[in-house]
Parts: structure tokens; C-alpha cells; sequence
């Protein structure tokens, strides 16, 4: 065997550990990987799977070569270093070396869970993704656009480019199928265009034919509104926090990740608004 055919065996992924199969990126990128020949083991808490218990970990992991990791709730909440920096050295461990996180662009509170994958000893790739365009159509924004017809959310005035979950899906099984390539790598994925949130609820105003609103309200007036629905203190805290520092401006620019990565042009926001619209999902 030659140096290269031996480097190729070792980089080669046949069997890849999907977190958050039965979530929104996660779904995708189970499909992704199926269609690019991979064996998909579908790691949720239906499967037996807890982020929160490691005892959960080592039969998620073991025969497998890769893993996609998706840490619930947000990749920057404060126990996200420890879980990834952990679930990482544990697939370190048994042998899953190709890792791939799904992380968030201009989040600073990422970092920490970034380098705690980076510290793993992984072959790690980091995919860094703006607001998915699916917040809109499938999570707890939906109800009530559907329902009440409007938007209450700290969006201000800011734009944002929002990114197909479809393509954030290709780059990370382009990452994991891409040998050495994408090892060590940090890749920015955004949709190609800047909507605000008032312009995108217009555009799935458009697509519906209903009259849709966007109201602005300060991510404190937001976080009462969490905490009425009954969200737990601290996590309303961490939201709050979170969105004042991702909505303000500094991430109103596109990153071209999914042109580097795929060769292509990312998915329109109109395009999934179309085809979110054409499912009836927000009828009321
Ligand atoms: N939303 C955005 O715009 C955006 C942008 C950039 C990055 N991100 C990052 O995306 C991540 C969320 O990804 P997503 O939107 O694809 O997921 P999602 O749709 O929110 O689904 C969450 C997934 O996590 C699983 N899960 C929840 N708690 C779990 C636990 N204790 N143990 C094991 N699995 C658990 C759920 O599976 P079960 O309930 O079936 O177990 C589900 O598959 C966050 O880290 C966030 O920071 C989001």
C-alpha cells in the first residue's frame, strides 16, 4: 500500500454519528449523507442518545468514523464546552476522528466550544452558520406567525443573510466526505442575500397572500415574552443576551462558505419561503 492510498484508508468515512437527526439541520444532513453512500447511525434521545449523560455516549459512538455535533439549544450556552470538549475526547477515544460542529457566525460565545473541539485531539471541521431561513417555518417561531399572523422579536431593523439549513447540510457532508481537506477548518456558510426581518416576514407575507407583521421589540421586552411562555429563567436570560449581541449590525454581511465549499451559488431565502409556503405551513 502506498503512503497515499494508506492516508486515504485512514481519512475515508463510511459510518457517521448524526446528533440532532430529528432536528433541523441534523434531518438534513442525515439525508445528505445517505445520498453520498455513508452508513447514518441517528443519535437523538429517542435512540438512546443524551447530550446531558455520558453513559449515553460510547454506544453512539463506537464502530462508527465521524460525527456531526449539534448541541441543543445553542452551541454557545454555558454548558456547551464541557459537552463538546467531552462527547469530542470520548469519540477521540474509540475512534471517531472526523468531527464536525455546527457552530454560529459572529457568535464570541461559540468560541469556547469551538476550541473545546479544536483541544479534542479531533479532526475537526467548524462549520460557523448564519440565522437558518427555517427559523421562520419549522422551530417556535412558526405558531405564531401561522396563528396570530405577526412577529414579535428583537430583529430590530438589523439584516441578516439567512442560510438554508439544506446548505449548511451540504457543507458539513462535504466536510466530512472531503479527506484532509476540511480538517482544521473553520468555514462561514450565509445565505447570498441581507433581508431584515421586517423584509423577510414581507417576503412569506408575499408567498401566502396574507397580511403578516414584523413588530421590533427590545430583547428585554423579548426575554418577558419567553419567560410568560414559561421558559426557564436562565435560559431566557442567555437568549436575551444572546440576541442583543448577535442583532446588532456586526453580522450584516455575507460569507461566501458555500461557494468554497460546494462550487455553488447558496439557496435563496425567497426559495425556501416558496416551497415552506406551498406546504401550507403557515396557513392559519
Ligand atoms: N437557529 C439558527 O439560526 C442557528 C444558526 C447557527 C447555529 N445554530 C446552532 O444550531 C444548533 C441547533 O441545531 P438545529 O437547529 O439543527 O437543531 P434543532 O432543530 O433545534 O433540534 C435540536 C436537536 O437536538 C436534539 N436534542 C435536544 N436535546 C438533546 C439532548 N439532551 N440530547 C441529545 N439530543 C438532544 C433534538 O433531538 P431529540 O429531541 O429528538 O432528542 C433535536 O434533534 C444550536 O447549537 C445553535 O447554536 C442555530
Amino acid at each position: 500500500m502506498t503512503q497515499n492510498t494508506e492516508h486515504t484508508e485512514r481519512t475515508r468515512v463510511s459510518t457517521v454519528v448524526v446528533t440532532g437527526a430529528s432536528g433541523r439541520t441534523g434531518s438534513r444532513v442525515a439525508a445528505a449523507a445517505r445520498a453520498a453512500g455513508l452508513t447514518v447511525r441517528a443519535a437523538t434521545r429517542a435512540r438512546g442518545f443524551d447530550w446531558r449523560d455520558r453513559s449515553t455516549w460510547e454506544a453512539a459512538l463506537r464502530g462508527a468514523d465521524a460525527a456531526y455535533l449539534v448541541h441543543p439549544l445553542d452551541v454557545g450556552a454555558p454548558d456547551a464546552p464541557e459537552a463538546v470538549g467531552g462527547l469530542a475526547r470520548e469519540a477521540v477515544r474509540l475512534g471517531v476522528r472526523r468531527l464536525v460542529l455546527l457552530s454560529a457566525r459572529g457568535e464570541e460565545r461559540a468560541r469556547p466550544t469551538e476550541r473545546a473541539l479544536a483541544e479534542s485531539g479531533a479532526e475537526w471541521t467548524v462549520v460557523r452558520a448564519a440565522w437558518f431561513a427555517q427559523n421562520f417555518s419549522e422551530g417556535p417561531l412558526v405558531e405564531e406567525i401561522r396563528a396570530a399572523g405577526e412577529l414579535v422579536f428583537p430583529g430590530g431593523a438589523v439584516r441578516e443573510p439567512f442560510v438554508d439549513v439544506r446548505d449548511v447540510a451540504d457543507v458539513a457532508v462535504a466536510a466530512l466526505t472531503g479527506g484532509e481537506r476540511y480538517v482544521r477548518r473553520t468555514v462561514e456558510v450565509s445565505g447570498p442575500r441581507l433581508l431584515s426581518f421586517g423584509e423577510a416576514i414581507a417576503e412569506i407575507a408575499a408567498a401566502t397572500g396574507r397580511e403578516l407583521v414584523y413588530r421590533a421589540v427590545s430583547a428585554r421586552d423579548y426575554g418577558e415574552r419567553m419567560a410568560a411562555f414559561g421558559l426557564p429563567p436562565e435560559e431566557v436570560e442567555f437568549l436575551v443576551e444572546l440576541f442583543a449581541s448577535l442583532l446588532d449590525g456586526h453580522n450584516a454581511h455575507l460569507s461566501d462558505g458555500v461557494r468554497q465549499v460546494l462550487g455553488r451559488a447558496p439557496r435563496d431565502f425567497g426559495d425556501v419561503v416558496r416551497e415552506a409556503a406551498a406546504d401550507g405551513v403557515w396557513k392559519p
